[in-house]
């Protein structure tokens, strides 16, 4: 039997990752968002593009939370996006309350999903909806380190000429500005970035890096990133389903790992049918742990806006 994965929001990233997960055949899908024509009719959309696209799987469009009942997994992405001029952080009072009803919902209709949030402020809404839901850590993660790597990735290839599919990379650390991209862990099918590029021309793909979502919200104006959100959503909503069990960095929840208690923070961890499996912990320098530093503080000041 197909999987049931139920996208949470039909805006800008929740259409497109229902599209790419239908495309992909990685499950049936039910599009639900508070504006439920939009929803019907995204998903119809998507629907009638099965024969051309070759996919078989259904879509569904709605606002009710019953037809998303007992779902294998369930992706976050309602909420408002940030404008130019806004962090991330500033989302995080109306994207609270929003996370907050809607993982009541999704708790209640399925309580044995997998769930992965999405919406920003990013470690803090997953902080929300593992609070909410009550879930066990394993089974709630947030999606961003898969989206700022790819980045750092993209860069790298376009610095060197080089196909992405030679570049490995991570980024670490909560999803905001002090995100830390480890370029001493980059490599070039298996040769470290450090042979290719000198150390300022790291450095500008790095900060370049850490700016890429507010350097598109400067462009688009009246949102933010969807296309590659949505194909690094996708890829984790597949090393779950197909249990891959693919190392990719997630905000998972940590409990001493990387010295930080009790807080959602982006590391590389194992994802599989379990969800969140092993947290990989890599060796730091201590200008690398200050920065893992810098960027707890900078999470943790949002968790403590939350009225959990
Ligand atoms: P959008 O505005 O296009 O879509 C948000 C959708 O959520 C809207 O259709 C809205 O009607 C819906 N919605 C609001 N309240 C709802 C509720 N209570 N129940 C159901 N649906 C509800 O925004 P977009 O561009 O899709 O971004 C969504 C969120 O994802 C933003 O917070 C954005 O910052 C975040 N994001 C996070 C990324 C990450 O790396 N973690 C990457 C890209 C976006
Ligand atoms: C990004 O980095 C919006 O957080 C999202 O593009």
């Amino acid at each position: 039997m197909r999987k049931k994965i139920s996208v949470i929001g039909a805006g800008y990233v929740g259409a497109a990752t229902a599209f790419r997960i239908v495309e992909k055949e990685l499950g049936d899908v039910v599009l639900l968002d508070i504006i439920e024509d939009v929803a019907i009719g995204k998903a119809l959309d998507i629907l009638e593009g099965g024969p051309a696209g070759r996919y078989d799987t259904t879509i569904t469009g709605t606002s009710s939370f019953a037809e998303t009942a007992n779902s294998d997994v369930v992706v976050i992405t309602s909420g408002i996006p940030r404008k130019p001029g806004m962090s991330r952080d500033d989302l995080v009072s109306t994207n609270f309350e929003i996370v907050k009803a809607v993982t009541e919902n999704v708790a209640k209709h399925s309580p044995d999903a997998i769930l992965l949030v999405v919406t920003n402020p990013l470690d803090a809404m997953v902080y929300t909806a593992f609070k909410v839901s009550g879930f066990p850590k394993n089974r709630v993660f947030g999606m961003a380190g898969a989206l700022d790597t790819t980045r750092f990735r993209k860069f790298i290839s376009m610095e060197l000429g080089i196909s992405v599919e030679n570049i490995q990379a991570l980024v670490l650390g909560g999803h905001g500005d002090t995100m830390v991209p480890i370029a001493r862990y980059a490599t070039i099918s298996g040769i470290p970035l450090a042979h290719f590029l000198p150390q300022d021309r790291i450095d500008a793909i790095i900060d370049r890096t850490r700016n890429g979502g507010g350097e598109i919200v400067n462009y688009l104006k009246t949102g933010s990133a969807y296309y590659a959100p949505s194909l690094a959503i996708s890829e984790m909503v597949e090393s779950v389903v197909k249990d891959k069990k693919k190392i990719i960095p997630c905000a998972a929840y940590l409990e001493g790992e990387y010295g930080i208690q009790d807080l959602f923070f982006g590391v590389p961890i194992i994802l599989g049918a379990d969800g969140v499996g092993e947290i990989i912990e890599i060796e730091l320098t201590d200008e690398e742990k200050e920065a893992i530093k810098q960027s707890e503080a900078a999470v943790r000041k949002v968790v403590k806006l939350l009225q959990l």
